[in-house]
């Protein structure tokens, strides 16, 4: 069956990875740019393994330079979540790319997202450190987080390359974030292993994981993911992609699931990994058979997993 008009929820969204190639190729002429190697003949983004993607993201997010860019962006980003009934995303915002951390252009821009607007689907935002740009700018960035929490900024988060520095370096952000009343979720177990897993919720004391497919390979691990019902932000399309697993039969969401673990599924960065959120149904109905029950669960899982208010939820349960 197409999976297209089936309600959805979407918790793991990068905003700038949500930009299609043409309309940051469009920018980057506006603005006399030059990105030109990001694309390749196709006009697809062109990127071989992680590094070279993360680099690519970054040259790509050298076209987005005003608040206007962003509610472009955010419009064109809920109008696909509309075509494939997503009902309801949080999507990762990084101050990073909206103005490098400061806070009164970090508000205009946000200012700029909210004012993009789609009948039918509600957008939340998780301020999003990046790793790799270390700890201090993670403190800016989740500056930036408390200052503007609220009914739109619900969650703060961490994503970027998973080997750099340790988990612990990021705490006093995490911390700063959860004392504005944000909820919590980070990047872990994508390239980094179990230990990686064990380091972010321990040390970063979050509810929620970000892929964290890795944790398959520590039984103890499954346990207390089921146990505590820490929800992962399974991402099948963009781990097959990026070559985390060489294709969907081998990867381990569905042993996560059968185990108890709390899985969702998102697109993570969509036209990078030429995926949507039809496209993740349809492969999960092909090789692990799953159906309109295993797909209500997942909503109904990604809905008490949301960070957004009761009131949003009780709209759309
Ligand atoms: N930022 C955007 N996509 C990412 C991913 N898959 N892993 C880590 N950081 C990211
Ligand atoms: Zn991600």
């Amino acid at each position: 069956m197409s999976w297209k008009t089936f309600p959805k929820i979407e918790l793991h969204l990068h905003l700038e990875g949500a930009a299609d190639p043409a309309f940051i190729r469009g920018l980057a002429q506006e603005k006399s740019v030059d990105i030109g190697g990001i694309f390749d003949e196709e006009g697809a983004y062109k990127y071989s393994g992680f590094g070279e993607f993360l680099q690519v993201y970054e040259a790509a997010t050298q076209a987005l330079q005003s608040p206007e860019d962003f509610q472009r962006l955010t419009q064109s980003v809920l109008e696909n979540l509309a075509e494939h009934n997503v009902v309801y995303a949080e999507t990762f915002v990084s101050p990073d790319f909206c103005g490098g951390r400061d806070l009164g252009a970090w508000r205009e821009y946000l200012h700029a997202m909210q004012e993009a607007h789609v009948e039918g689907v509600t957008l939340k935002g998780i301020v999003t450190c990046i790793r790799h740009f270390g700890p201090d700018k993670a403190r800016e960035t989740a500056l930036c987080a408390a200052e503007t929490a609220g009914d739109w900024v619900v969650g703060f988060g961490m994503g970027g390359a998973e080997d750099a520095g340790k988990a612990g370096d990021f705490a006093y952000a995490f911390d700063m974030a959860r004392e504005a009343g944000l909820r919590l979720t980070s990047h872990a177990g994508e390239w980094g292993g179990a230990q990686s897993v064990w380091d972010t919720i321990n040390d970063l004391r979050i509810e929620r994981i970000g892929h964290g497919v890795h944790a398959i390979e520590d039984p103890k691990l499954v346990d207390y993911l089921a146990e505590t019902g820490l929800v992962l932000e399974v991402n099948p399309g963009s781990n097959i992609a990026l070559g985390v697993y060489p294709s969907l039969e081998q990867h381990p969401i569905a042993k996560l699931r059968d185990a108890g673990v709390k899985v969702t599924v998102s697109t993570d960065d969509p036209p990078f990994f030429h995926t949507d959120m039809t496209q993740e149904f349809e492969q999960l109905e092909r090789v692990f058979g799953w159906g309109v029950d295993d797909f209500h669960a997942l909503n109904a899982t990604a809905l008490d997993a949301a960070f957004c208010d009761a009131d949003t939820k009780e709209a759309l349960a």
